[in-house]
Order: structure tokens, then sequence, then C-alpha cells
């Protein structure tokens, strides 16, 4: 493994409602994901985050594991319902309490709190107000930041606005299949603005709240046309645009992308207001980059009337996570470069905010998970931020999806994402063979400097 600069920080990650359980606890109010688990069909076998990992409950012993674990960062999630129930008004203290205690706890381990504000739980009353597609959703999530930033920026510096907000848009509001599973498809193209335009407005919050870094985390991907054809990599370059650049532009150019290939027109003609995209553009400390997998597309086969959009392909020809993801470590190195080439000395330095894997692991007898191939994804996803570090690109971190086992959305529990095995009869946690790696790679990247 070559060596990271001094410095490097190396993290783990996890959100609210993956882990946190306790959903009608301390004064919690619904969020959209509660909802969205009682849908029948929404959540394969009907699973819910209602206890997760009851990390609510067992944080102390979850710090415990990172401290062993010798991470120097833990990004968590702030949840939004759990701080204000109702999505406005004023704090809801015992939710506050929870993260002022969790900091505390993390900050005497020597481990640098980063929290996300946004992980996709949103208070249910702000959906159905129309949730990011109201404009005033962006308002609400800054009164939010101001508010735990006020309690927590004496502690905590680095603060993640939002997570993955194309995530947000495409499964959310375009697909469905993710809370709060409307299915609009282009329709959907407003939540892109909100979600940023509520970015710059909390980038505001915190800043003024004491907040010394603020970041953006998204999730890229290099996207591959299927073919040499013209058709096919000018639908690569138009998905390029709406997946990886449609979130990053306006924040580091200050403008918005072409979408006039999807037939759309200016997609944000009407909602942008007077001063929306300075706040957007407003500068960030660090981009935080989700890596998972590549993207492949082909041209559109059919016009069906409506806008055109390119064909979403398999990706053949390599070894695959439980999830059915093809393991693509040179793609991590692409988006990094890319992101340098594209925008140059507009591009903050960046944190790998998540990346990892869901395997297939089963305890031995003895209880001992030797997830051999999940060390094999990390090894390579780490030499992969290496090259791009050797290509000249600022990383200043890399942090493990995830801690441990948690609620992986619509998959429920059947997916395991974890350095730590979770039994979620017995909330049991087992570090796994990665778990041990990880921290051995860690230890030794802190003794060479
Ligand atoms: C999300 C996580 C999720 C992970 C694996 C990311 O898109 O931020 O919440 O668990 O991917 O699917």
């Amino acid at each position: 493994m070559p060596r990271f600069p001094d410095g490097f920080t190396w993290g783990v990650a996890t959100a609210a409602y993956q882990i946190e359980g306790a959903v009608a606890e301390g004064g919690r109010g619904d969020s959209v994901w509660d909802t969205f688990c009682r849908q029948p069909g929404a959540i394969r076998d009907g699973q819910t985050g209602d206890i997760a990992d009851d990390h609510y409950h067992r944080w102390r012993e979850d710090v415990a594991l990172m401290a062993d674990l010798g991470v120097t960062a833990y990004r968590f999630s702030i949840g939004w319902p759990r701080v204000q129930p109702t999505g406005s008004g004023p704090a809801n203290d015992p939710g506050l309490d929870f993260y002022d205690r969790l900091t505390d706890a993390l900050l005497a381990a020597g481990i640098t709190p980063m929290p996300t504000l946004f992980h996709w739980d949103l208070p249910q009353p702000l959906e159905d107000a129309g949730g990011w597609l109201a404009r005033d959703t962006a308002a609400r999530f800054a009164d939010y930041a101001a508010l735990a930033a006020g309690r927590l920026a004496d502690r905590i510096g680095t603060w993640i606005t939002l997570n993955e907000p194309f995530v947000v848009m495409a499964l959310g509001y375009a697909i469905g299949t993710h809370a709060p599973g409307k299915a609009l498809m282009l329709g959907a193209l407003p939540t892109a603005h909100h979600q940023l335009l509520g970015h710059g407005l909390a980038t505001q919050a915190l800043r003024a709240a004491g907040a010394s870094q603020v970041v953006l985390t998204n999730n890229y991907s290099p996207v591959w046309p299927a073919s040499d054809s013209a058709e096919d990599v000018a639908a690569a370059r138009a998905w390029d645009a709406l997946q990886n650049r449609l979130f990053t532009d306006p924040v580091l150019t200050g403008r918005y992308p072409d979408l006039a290939s999807f037939g759309l027109g200016d997609p944000t003609a009407g909602i942008v207001k007077d001063g929306d995209l300075a706040a957007i553009s407003a500068p960030i400390d660090a981009l935080g980059v989700n890596y998972y997998v590549p993207t492949q597309v082909s041209a559109p086969r059919e016009a069906q009337g409506g806008p055109a959009l390119p064909v979403l392909e398999e990706i053949d020809g390599y070894p695959i996570t439980a999830f059915g993801w093809p393991i693509v470590p040179a793609g991590l190195t692409e988006v990094l470069v890319q992101l340098r080439d594209r925008y140059a000395d507009r591009l903050p330095p960046v944190y790998v905010t998540e990346n990892g894997c869901s395997m297939p692991d089963v305890p031995a007898t003895d209880g001992s998970v030797e997830d051999r191939d999940r060390i094999g994804y990390l090894d390579g996803h780490i030499r992969a931020v290496a090259d791009a570090i050797a290509a000249g690109v600022d990383v200043r971190g890399y942090l493990v999806w995830s801690l441990m086992d948690n609620f992986e959305w619509n998959e429920g529990y059947h997916q395991r994402f974890g350095l730590v095995y979770v039994d979620y009869e017995t909330q049991r946690r087992t570090p796994k063979a990665s778990y041990s790696w990880y921290r051995d790679l860690i230890a030794l990247q802190q003794s060479a400097s």
C-alpha cells in the first residue's frame, strides 16, 4: 500500500435513519422514511428502520469500536426530525442532547466528528407541504442547520450539508424507489434546485454559527458509452451532465449545466430567483465524493413522445458485490481525476466521504466473519485513491461505508456494508476481518508519518 500524506483522514461513515432506531423516542418526529417503510411493498420483506442498529441506545459501544479501529474521523448524520420534529420551529432539546453527548464522546476518543445535516430523513410535515419540490424547504433546511450548529459548532468544525442530492431527486422523486416514493420522472428536476438552494442557505447559517469547514457530498460515477457510436457517446455525455454535473457545476462555477439533450430546454427556468446562484456558489471548503459504481449508457432506443432518456446498461466483465454492483476501483480514480480536470482551480480539496461494499457475510460457527472479499474491495479502492493523489488530485481523506451493517434503504437489512457485523436479533456487534485489516492499515499509515 502506498504511503498517504501526513494528516490524511481515515474514517468510517453512517447515517441516522440507517443506524439509530428509537424512532419514537426523545421527541423525534416522523421522517419520510418512517412513512415510506409503512407502505406495503416499499421495502424488501416489509422491514423498517424502527430499531435498526439501536445506535440511539448503544452509541457508547459504537464509539468504543471506532476508537479501537483507530479512525481519525467519523461521518454520521444528524436526524432532522430529532432536532426539529415537524421540520420547523424551535429545537427539540432531547434530540440535540443526543448529538451533543455523541460529539463529546468522539472528541474524548480523539475522533473528529463530521456530521451530515441531511441524509434523506426529511421531516414528514415538510414533505406534506411539498418536500424538496417546494422552495420553502430550502429555507427550513437553513433554519435547522442554524439550530444544529448553534449547539455543536463550538466543538465541530466540519459540516456536510447534503448527502447525495442526486439520489434524492432520482430515486426519491423521479422513480420512487426511495422515500418519498414519487414517480415524477423529469418533473423531479425542481428538487435539484431546491436542494442546492438549501445547501447554499445552510452554508450561510453554518458560517454564521462558527463552522470552519462546509462540505457538500455528492455521489459520482464515471459515465461510459456502451459503444463508440456518436449516439451512445452523446447519451453518455447527457447522463454525465445529469448525474455528475447538475449538483456540482452550480456550486463550483455558479452555472447549471446544459441539459438540452434531454429535450428540456432550461430545466431551471421559472424557479431560479435572483441571488440563488450566488448563494449556491458561495465557496465550500471541501467536496465530498461518494463512489460505488461506474455507469454505462446507450442512446435512447425509441422516441416515446416525451424527453429522450439514455438507457442504463449492465456492466459485465467485473466481479460483483452482493448487491450485484460491479467492482471497479479504477472508476474511483477516474471520477477524482475527472473532477480535477473539469473544475481545475475551482475544485476544493476532496474527501472520499463514502466507499464500500455489501458482501454475503456469513459468520462462522465461532462467530467470526472472514470477509476477504471486502478486504480486496477496500484495498483496491484505497489504492485507487492513492493513484488519484499521485495524479495530482488533492484528496484529504477516505471514509469507509460503513462502520457497521445497517438498514440499507429499500433493501432493508439484506445488504451488509459494515466493517462490523450486526446480529439484528441480539444487536451483538462483531468486528469482521475487514475491521482488523483497516485498523492495521490506519496504524501503519500513521506510524509512518
Ligand atoms: C448512501 C448510503 C447507502 C450507500 C450504499 C449511498 O448512496 O449515502 O446511505 O447506504 O450508498 O447503498
